[in-house]
């Protein structure tokens, strides 16, 4: 087969050779995402594969079909860059990779949700004004004495609640949909309780129409004083402008944000000019207890490997007629 692969980056390169080599398939790399400029580029190919930040321009939809492609793989847990109406209406089936690496996403929200308890940001962040000096609000707690909240218990929420219980935290899980298996390491619950008892929230939820601003002003409110929140799903689920007022105002205890609503214009681009940044970002960066990350979360060596892997098995699954893994029918 041949594959139009979209925002192929350097890292993926060796699992694109390893692939080619094992099948003969071609891979054409494109290094941009997917849009309306350079769908054009998807011409002769059997498949289309891209991992991408910003919404899939409505334009693309007809114009994959008139290059008679109807399957979409992407390289990502997250689907909200696609627009299902149109992808139904051309007949475009959509794939997604949401087993590449739950533990990569746990991880990282574990480090930085144990930075932000420990309070070692604003410690360094003081260090770096040249104060070493330790007053009471530097005073911080151990993990297995606190609570987690974890909201949304899929496959990345599960990983996340698995870590923290091994630590001896007490951890809540909220979902709509129960999962037996995973009372051992969890209590699941409704979202104000995990909101009011929680020390660390961690959300985990896909982005869609229903889970838009989950996190605003009414659920902010209810969070504890001091209480340390983080977000590496999507920054759509969470309204920025209400975070950083309960930031600014002494609210919350921390943030650790590895995606917000502004992201597409500035994630994964090099700046030199801090005012060119989007103005959440400027106010969020100027606060020491606040982790902000590019979407980096998912950055680990398995996870793009088995990206690359995964997306392309559900390219060839599509056109041999196989069942597909990780067909997306939200
Ligand atoms: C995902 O897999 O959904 C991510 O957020 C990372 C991806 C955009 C590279």
């Amino acid at each position: 087969m041949k594959v139009a692969f979209f925002d192929a980056s350097v890292d993926e390169i060796p699992y694109i050779q390893q692939w080619e080599q094992a099948t003969g398939d071609e891979i054409i790399q494109i290094p941009d995402f997917l849009s309306k400029e350079n769908v054009h580029l998807v011409a002769g190919c059997d498949a289309v594969s891209t991992k991408q930040i910003p919404v899939i321009d409505d334009e693309v939809y007809p114009q994959l079909a008139e290059f008679g492609i109807h399957h979409l793989a992407l390289r990502s847990v997250g689907y909200n860059v696609v627009n299902f109406e149109l992808a139904n209406q051309y007949d475009l089936t959509i794939t997604n990779v949401p087993a590449y690496s739950p533990r990569a996403i746990a991880e990282n929200g574990l480090t930085v949700g144990l930075n932000l308890l420990r309070k070692l940001s604003t410690i360094q962040a003081r260090m770096r004004r040249l104060d070493f000096t330790l007053p009471t609000s530097l005073l911080s707690d151990e993990i297995f004495t606190k609570t987690v909240g974890v909201i949304g218990v899929g496959r990345i929420g599960t990983a996340t609640a698995q870590l923290y219980h091994a630590l001896g935290a007490n951890v809540l899980g909220y979902d709509p949909v129960y999962n037996a298996a995973n009372e051992a390491f969890l209590t699941y619950t409704d979202l104000p309780t995990l909101l009011t008892q929680a020390d660390i929230i961690t959300i985990h939820t896909p982005l869609d129409e229903s889970t838009y601003h989950l996190i605003g002003e009414p659920e902010f409110q209810q969070m504890k004083p001091g209480a340390i929140f983080i977000n590496q799903a999507r920054g759509g689920l969470v309204d920025t402008a209400t975070l950083i007022q309960h930031l600014e105002n002494g609210h919350l205890g921390g943030a650790g944000l590895d995606v917000l609503s502004s992201e597409s214009e500035f994630f994964w681009k090099q700046f030199t000019t801090p005012t060119d940044l989007p103005a959440d970002y400027q106010r969020l960066a100027a606060l020491d207890n606040v982790i902000v990350t590019p979407h980096s979360a998912y950055y680990t060596n398995l996870a793009v490997q088995n990206m690359v892997r995964q997306s392309l098995t559900e390219c060839q699954h599509f056109l041999t007629g196989e069942k597909l893994l990780y067909k997306v029918e939200p």
